[in-house]
């Protein structure tokens, strides 16, 4: 009996500490979005770009850290990654940041179906892709929700969510010099592009690769 009770208390407890950890994390995340805000608003986002950085193992985290988030839900997660893909210079940590924004959005939105992240490398940048089939996005909310505190009122029933990641992940990738954008109808699903140029040096290297894989 007294064992049981300790093994009782012990779940209790391991439970709590569970409650505790991720209310943490949940509010570090949320502190996050709005400094990010607050930085790109005052102008002072800074990127610590590297050159010619290794993408795929940014990509392998990404995946890894979002694959959870799919136990217990009737929604298979698939990866269509390139096997080899070019160099970029970009921030790894953003680039990241804006991969999981996308993905936590699917995973938080898609009751059935499937979730896929594609990654291609092209002639000018790679190209990113989030895709699901969800609920859609009408094409009068495709503008709205790149602005700060905006959602949809899928997002806003759903109940968690500040409407910040999406204008966050805009901004990120237009900093790199790229693009983020949606193509999506109601009902269909929804697809979020990220598509990062090469820069000078990366150019180089995707041809030289190109030319001594040849
Ligand atoms: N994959 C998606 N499917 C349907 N709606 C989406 C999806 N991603 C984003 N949205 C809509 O865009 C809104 C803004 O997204 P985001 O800026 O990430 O904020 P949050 O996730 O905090 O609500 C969401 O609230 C939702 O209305
Ligand atoms: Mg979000």
């Amino acid at each position: 009996m007294a064992h049981c009770q300790e093994s009782l208390s012990v779940t209790g407890k391991t439970r709590r500490l569970k409650k505790a950890n991720s209310s943490g994390k949940h509010l570090l995340s949320l502190i996050n979005d709005v400094l990010d805000v607050a930085k790109i608003q005052a102008g002072m986002m800074q990127l610590f770009v590297e050159n010619g950085a290794d993408l795929a193992p940014e990509i392998k985290t990404v995946a890894d850290t979002i694959r959870p988030a799919f136990n217990g839900k009737d929604v298979q997660f698939f990866e269509d990654v390139d096997a080899s893909l070019p160099k970029l210079s970009v921030d790894r940590r953003r680039v990241r940041q804006i991969l999981l924004n996308l993905l936590s959005n699917a995973v938080k939105f898609t009751q059935k179906g499937s979730v896929t992240l594609s990654v291609k490398g092209r002639e000018q940048d790679v190209l990113m892709a989030v895709i699901d089939t969800g609920p859609g996005i009408g094409s009068a909310d495709q503008n709205l929700i790149f602005e700060p505190f905006k959602q949809t009122d899928t997002g806003l029933r759903q109940g968690s969510g500040t409407g910040l990641g999406l204008y966050i992940s805009r901004q990120l990738a237009e900093a790199h010099g790229g693009k983020l954008w949606v193509e999506s109808e109601v009902g269909q699903g929804t697809a979020f592009y990220l598509s990062l140029p090469f820069k000078k040096g990366d150019t180089e290297n995707h041809t030289s690769e190109k030319a001594s894989a040849a």
